[in-house]
């Protein structure tokens, strides 16, 4: 351990931890998520998940990846013995995302080409599920592996993949140093474009107006709670294996607050870009905004196509730009989830990074085939929202509760972040982790467990959504399990006391 790999610069952890946050989330999920949930209104309960839960989870994140300098497993087999599952519960969670996260991206690189010729059309919907995924008619049926996806799937592979065996120096801060930059550049031209269009003003006051009646409804703030969670990549496993490669000395609560409100920032500025172009759409059919509002594949693939046709002018570069975002949002995402299996990997199992990286790699890319047959989008529906729900969610909700009440560790998490940073964390961040998080996501997984049994998911059949969206976020818990049997070599767990990292 003492041979870790480190980041070159404070800049470039935070570029990396924000690459990571920053990601298909925050473009496509957050707009739709605040104006269904109480336009203006929603950025109260969200403001509130940020601060009680995001960046506290994030800090604390931060701190066990630094104090006991390992992947997400040996950070947390060496917090307590008894707490390994928990890193490899996430660890597979990671895994399980990146096998469809890799293949939106796939859509976006495959659109970002279209983008040049307009490819989609005058009815991008018929486009998106007809003549490019080939969508079959029943959910649950794979059909074969349709070209047109598994070609670009096979770049972003590559992309990854290569980046990552270059290590967290030369590959992980490297990329990300160019792609974030970038991202916000193109994404900044996007926006100002978008402002300035006809019928922008009319889609941002849809998007800001306040529907204060919103916030006395519990499902409002179970949704805020939601999006900071998969936005901020906190119970993924990420922020403690990203935070492992900082050196000693080395801010963390400050680096928390900049990623968390970077994140957020982004996020707002993806829903003002977002509506100043739905509210230009709107006008274009005369439409309402309500008409036209939609998140995430619809968003992405059937009506931005739609916006960038009706585009006054230089549509095909405004096409490239947006998908061209979404990829890069995507990769930078994608690097960090598949960097926690990797890092995994390599401690438990003593590999080089090479080997731990084709193995890891190898593996996710091979079952991300099943995300490009035919089938593809109904897998990638049931699986993203089962293992987000009863996966990244419910294994924050377990991992605060062991932290704080069973395992007792907060007070040292808490002297140990103190002792680098500058911010001083007292009662708040301790009072947010033990109590207010339980209560409100504890409430969340009972409300979420409550409508998935009494209800399916999108109506899907059972046959459907047991093994695909039960089954799948089961596994990862089982899997977590069974990877935590065996056991370490001599020296990995106790190298802390070495270090001088142990209690
Ligand atoms: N945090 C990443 C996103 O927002 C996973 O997409």
């Amino acid at each position: 351990m003492e041979n870790r790999p480190q980041w070159g610069t404070r800049a470039g952890f935070i570029l990396a931890a924000a690459g990571s946050a920053i990601g298909l989330g925050n473009i496509w999920r957050f707009p739709a998520t605040a104006y269904e949930n109480g336009g203006g209104a929603f950025f109260l309960p969200y403001l509130f998940a940020l601060l009680t839960a995001g960046i506290p989870i994030l800090i604390m994140e931060f701190a066990i990846g630094h104090k006991y300098k390992g992947s997400s497993p040996l950070s947390f087999a060496r917090l307590n013995r008894k707490a390994e599952w928990l890193g490899w519960w996430q660890v597979a969670i990671s895994f399980v995302i990146s096998v469809y996260y890799s293949v939106i991206i796939a859509w976006a690189m495959s659109y970002f080409i279209f983008s040049f010729k307009l490819s989609w059309g005058q009815d991008s919907e018929g486009f998106l599920f007809g003549e490019y995924l080939k969508l079959a008619e029943v959910p649950g049926q794979t059909g074969s592996i349709v070209p047109s996806v598994l070609f670009p799937l096979i770049i972003v592979w590559i992309i990854t993949l290569g980046v990552l065996l270059k290590g967290i120096k030369k590959g992980i801060e490297a990329a990300n140093k160019v792609f974030l930059p970038t991202l916000i550049v193109l994404f900044l031209i996007i926006v100002i474009r978008a402002l300035t269009l006809d019928g922008a003003i009319e889609g941002l006051n849809a998007f800001f107006k306040p529907d204060w009646s919103a916030i006395a409804d519990g499902k409002v703030w179970v949704a805020a709670y939601g999006q900071i969670f998969f936005s901020l990549s906190v119970g993924f496993a990420i922020m403690v294996t990203y935070s492992s490669y900082l050196p000693k000395k080395s801010d963390l609560t400050n680096n928390a607050f900049i990623t968390g409100f970077g994140n957020s920032a982004f996020e707002l500025l993806a829903g003002i870009g977002v509506f100043s172009a739905l509210g230009f759409m709107a006008a274009r059919q005369g439409v309402s905004i309500d008409e036209v509002v939609t998140g995430g594949v619809g968003l992405a693939f059937v009506v931005f196509p739609q916006i960038i046709t009706e585009f006054p002018a230089f549509n095909q570069f405004f096409g490239v730009l947006f998908f061209g975002s979404l990829t890069l949002a995507g990769l930078t995402s994608l690097i960090s989830i598949i960097e926690t299996f990797v890092a995994g990997i390599q401690d438990k199992f003593n590999v080089s990074r090479t080997k731990s990286v084709l193995i890891g790699g190898g593996a996710a890319s091979v079952i991300s085939l099943l995300f490009s047959t035919q089938g593809g989008l109904y897998f990638l529906d049931v699986v993203d929202y089962f293992i987000n729900n009863f996966g990244v969610a419910l294994a924050g909700l377990v991992e605060i509760v062991l932290v704080a009440w069973v395992f007792r560790e907060l007070n040292n998490l808490q002297q140990h972040a103190n002792s680098v940073s500058d911010i001083m964390l007292g009662a708040w961040w301790k009072i947010c982790l033990s109590i207010v998080t339980p209560i409100v996501l504890g409430y969340m997984m009972f409300d979420n467990v409550r409508k998935n049994i009494s209800e399916n998911y999108e109506g899907y059949a059972t046959s459907f959504v047991g093994p695909f969206g039960w089954g799948v976020a089961a596994l990862a818990l089982v899997l977590g399990v069974a990877f935590s049997l065996k056991g370490w070599k001599k020296e990995s767990l106790s190298s802390k006391e070495e270090n001088g990292y142990g209690k």
